[in-house]
């Protein structure tokens, strides 16, 4: 399969670009190739603003939002790699999110999220939180971003294979994250194929 990794963070020693790098370790072990679209070294705008909305009533969208279009029309799975911000997509994802899966290519009704324009595709997030497993299905924090994530945007998205793996104290010790690390490469050296159309 083709895989996009998207990365988001500034650090390039951060434990997110780790966790990137030892998925697509894990996703090339298992004969995937990949791609990175590193975010912030790539520059990317994440304000959605008026030059989107024009782009959706002329059905031409903006230049950069074209291009990562065409890196997602080509693959076939998509892992998301963020740290988890105030329990939620740190700006730059949310912003990416947001301005290419637009109105009129990733979806066009509201009836049926379930019914996305695009192809079936495999959909993981990773994301390393420094919160405990514990804490967040407690306070309800777990289930917010699974039915927020797996069901209103990978729904939207159109994806078939959705996981979400939380990699819960990710400021711990190195043992612990040398573990979560270990976790990341096996998410990718067990992607699952998305299937074909129905
Ligand atoms: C602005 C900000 C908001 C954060 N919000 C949360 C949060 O809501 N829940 C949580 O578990 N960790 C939160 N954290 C901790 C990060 O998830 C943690 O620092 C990150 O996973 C460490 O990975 P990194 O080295 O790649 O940044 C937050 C960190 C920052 C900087």
């Amino acid at each position: 399969m083709q895989v996009l990794v998207v990365l988001d963070h500034p650090d390039p020693r951060a434990f997110s670009a780790a966790v990137a790098s030892r998925f697509s370790a894990g996703a090339e072990t298992a004969g995937h190739r990949v791609e990175l679209a590193d975010l912030h070294a790539e520059g990317f705008d994440p304000r959605w603003t008026l030059a989107d909305i024009e782009g959706d009533r002329s059905g031409v969208p903006p230049a950069d939002v074209q291009r990562e279009q065409t890196r997602i029309a080509r693959a076939d799975a998509i892992c998301f790699v963020f740290p988890l911000f105030w329990w939620g997509m740190p700006a730059m994802t949310k912003g990416w999110v947001d301005r290419v899966w637009s109105w009129g290519w990733a979806y066009d009704q509201l009836e049926d999220p379930e019914l996305s324009l695009q192809r079936p595709r495999t959909g993981v997030f990773l994301v390393p939180a420094g919160a405990r497993s514990d804490e967040m299905e407690e306070c309800g924090y777990q289930q917010a971003i699974e039915t927020q994530w797996l069901k209103g945007a990978f729904g939207y998205f159109g994806f078939r294979t959705r996981e979400l793996l939380v990699l819960n104290g990710s400021k711990g010790s190195k043992k612990r994250r040398e573990a979560l690390l270990d976790r990341a490469f096996e998410a990718g050296k067990a992607l699952k194929d998305p299937g074909g159309p129905d």
